[in-house]
Parts: C-alpha cells; structure tokens; sequence
C-alpha cells in the first residue's frame, strides 16, 4: 500500500516532529514525511528536517498581510507536495475556519492537556495551579475551535505534589512522542476514523487500566 504522505507544522524545536521523522525512517511504516513547514524561519525543527533529507520550507506569518494570505501560501505548500494529512507538531498560530474545514478530519494536532481541560496555553502551570491529580496530553483531529475535535489518544500522567511546570513538561512530552506515530500509523492504517464527534477504532486491541492518584500501598 502507497505511504501516507504527511505534512508536518511547526514554531519551534520539533521534538515531536523529530519523533515522526524516526518513526518514518522504518521501512514498515505507513507514512512519510513529504514537507516540514514552520512560520518561524529560526525554528529548530526546520534543520531537524533538513538533516532527514525533507522539504524543509519557511513561510513566515510576519511577511503576509493577514492570515488569509498566510494560509493560501501553506496550503499551496502542502498541495505542492501532494499531502494527505497535516500534523501539527507545536505550530503556534491559530488557524482559520476555512483552512480547518479545509483538512476536515485529514489534520491532527498534538496539544500538552488531557483536553477538553486546558485548552490554550501554559496548561501545565495551570493544572498545577488548580491541584489536579492528572496531567497529560492529547492527539485530536482538528476542528475550528481552539484545542478541539474528535480525540484520537490520550496519555495521563500523576502529579507530584512538588511539581513544577518544568517537570510536569519533561514528563508528559516522551507520551506526545510516543503517541504521534502511532495514532498517524492507525489513520495510515484506515483503524482509527471520525464518527460524529469521536473517533472509533476498527480492527485493534484497546487496553484499558485505571490509575489513582496519590496511590496509597
Ligand atoms: C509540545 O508540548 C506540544 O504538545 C505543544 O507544543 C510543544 C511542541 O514541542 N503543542 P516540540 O516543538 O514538538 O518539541
């Protein structure tokens, strides 16, 4: 069967894209990689993927007189390249309705919440803050609302008492890395699909355990 050809979005660093591109780099794997776009030129992640032989394009939000014009230049970058689904790997700007509706269920993103909790920005000091138990992260397909869509996977982690935002971060983001290639091998794979709001699966094993926190032996 033909790869999946991916089009990953980026700011910043691209841990997360870092974590496709190894998981690509398997002869076995679904997907590939076609373009990295970032809309900061500086950003990391665009020599993370030159260094892996991929498109690496700079569309810089700054030089486009609004987000219309800015959004017509990705999305001719993605056709060019022929992508089928968009990966947002911590791109930072929000999106219009138009360009969401645009990859309706064919763009994903990973956001550093167990949402719908935390939607938007500094979710791990607010989480700490509020004295939850859990913190985690979420790959959702997008829609046009901030951080929301039919939820794809879900990783949880415990709060320690002295957690800082720092830590909790360092904790959640091996889950995101994780996490990425194998909800993008299950859509590759057509066994992970929208229905309505949710996502249902078809053909796997899902595991499922609890976890409570504190765990008192
Ligand atoms: C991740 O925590 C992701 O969940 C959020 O932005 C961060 C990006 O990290 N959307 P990286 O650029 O993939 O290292």
């Amino acid at each position: 069967m033909a790869k999946l050809r991916l089009g990953v979005m980026i700011s910043g660093g691209g841990t997360n894209l870092q974590s496709l591109i190894d998981a690509c780099a398997d002869t076995d794997f679904p997907a590939e990689i076609t373009v990295v776009i970032s809309n900061r030129p500086l950003a990391k992640g665009l020599e993370r993927a030159t260094l892996a032989g991929i498109d690496a394009v700079a569309i810089d939000h700054k030089e486009y007189e609004d987000r219309e014009l800015f959004e017509d230049a990705v999305n001719m970058c993605l056709k060019e390249h022929r992508v089928q689904l968009v990966c947002l790997a911590g791109f930072m700007r929000i999106l219009n309705t138009s360009f969401v509706n645009r990859w309706k269920d064919r763009m994903v993103n990973i956001h550093p919440s167990l949402l719908p909790s935390y939607k938007g920005l500094h979710t791990h000091a607010r989480a700490i803050e509020d004295g939850v138990r859990f913190a985690g992260c979420t790959l959702h397909f997008v829609r046009p609302d901030l951080d929301n869509g039919p939820i794809i996977m879900q990783a949880v982690v415990p709060v320690d008492i002295d957690e800082t935002e720092e830590s909790l971060a360092a904790k959640i983001l091996p889950y995101e890395h994780k996490m990425y290639p194998q909800a993008v091998r299950l859509i590759a794979e057509r066994k992970a699909r929208v229905s309505g709001n949710r996502v249902v699966f078809d053909d796997i094993n899902v595991g499922t355990e609890g976890l409570v926190s504190p765990f008192i032996e």
